[in-house]
């Protein structure tokens, strides 16, 4: 179907995604498409939306109650991306603007990668690959670079989502025992499909070889791996986020890691994204990555299909009209 182009609704695409997915919009909306990636200040953001219907946005574009004052169309806006953090739901809410993201496209890519940065760190491979590049290897020796094990380690995952059970399922596939502690404790059936035991917040940090963090993060769970939480863990244990950056005081997860209370981390998300703390950039026990968890090929491009989608839906078109997903 295609509308009037007098009447067409305005949609505004943040970012340059895919212009072969990115085109399906065409049909139904005038469609502002960002050219190039731009930075994502609120003004720019404030200017874009005054005139737009909808939006197709990316995680690190904000959008709070003063960009949402001064756009009086928007009705409805889709993430793409599992976390909308970016977003303040309530201020959409209070004017009933639909919000939409994209679960499930990302999942088992986003735990392929949550699993890969884990043993990355357990197992030293970017610290050694440095060391080797660097000229430093001079033989094979006995002790070099020893690492954690994975196979028949504890695994603890903070946050039993789609993407936690996606990492449960390979965990089985090491013979790992795994914890996980979530808000609400999962039904037997996944229990036993994720061969995972619940477990409160402490006992997950105390036992675990290594921790995954993959919960959603919110004004409750900023900072909650915190010193405290840092030191119950085990000194040979390592972290992994895969989630938001904002889960972890940075400062506190350095000096644990600086002063070998704990072995080693994996990062691909930090608080002020892309700004990394200069005291993890300086350690050699830490892996750290930008922020591309679902980042294949495949799968960043199923995120922004689904996101046009939604969008189209949202907006009360396409075969989804009337029933907008989320
Ligand atoms: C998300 O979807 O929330 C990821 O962080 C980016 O893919």
């Amino acid at each position: 179907m295609s509308t009037n182009i007098e009447s067409r609704p305005r949609v505004w695409v943040s970012q340059p995604l895919f212009d072969d997915i990115i085109t399906r919009l065409e049909p139904y909306f005038e469609v502002d498409a960002a050219r190039e990636v731009a930075d994502h200040a609120p003004s720019r953001i404030a200017e874009a939306l005054r005139e737009a219907d909808g939006a197709l946005v990316t995680l690190n574009d904000p959008i709070g109650a003063a960009e949402v004052a001064q756009a009086p169309r928007l009705r409805a806006i889709a993430n793409v991306g599992v976390g909308y953090n970016n977003l303040d739901i309530a201020a959409l809410q209070a004017r009933g603007i639909v919000v939409t993201n994209t679960p499930d496209v990302l999942t088992e890519t986003t735990a392929d990668f949550g699993f890969a940065l884990m043993m990355a760190a357990a197992r030293r491979i970017t610290e050694a690959e440095r060391w080797l590049r660097d000229g430093q290897w001079q033989g094979w020796a006995f002790k070099s670079l020893l690492g954690a094990d994975i196979h028949g380690a504890t695994l603890g995952i903070l946050g039993m989502g789609r993407i936690g059970q996606g990492i449960a399922k390979r965990a089985a596939g090491f013979g790992m025992r795994v914890l996980y502690h979530n808000r609400h404790r999962l039904p037997e059936a996944v229990e036993r499909e994720c061969r995972a035991s619940y477990v409160d917040y402490e006992k997950l940090f105390a036992q675990s070889d290594h921790v995954v963090l993959v919960l959603p993060y919110s004004a409750q769970s900023h900072h909650l791996v915190d010193a405290a939480t840092l030191a119950r863990m085990k000194p040979t244990a390592t972290l992994t986020n895969i989630a938001r950056g904002g889960l972890i005081d940075e400062a506190a997860l350095a000096d644990a890691l600086a002063g070998g209370r704990l072995a080693a981390a994996g990062l691909d998300v930090f608080e002020g994204e892309p700004r990394v703390d200069p005291r993890l950039l300086a350690l050699s026990n830490v892996v750290l990555t930008p922020h591309i968890a679902s980042g294949s090929l495949a799968t960043r491009r199923a995120m922004v299909a689904l996101a046009v989608d939604n969008l189209i839906a949202a907006l009360g078109f396409g075969p989804e009209a009337g029933k907008p997903r989320n």
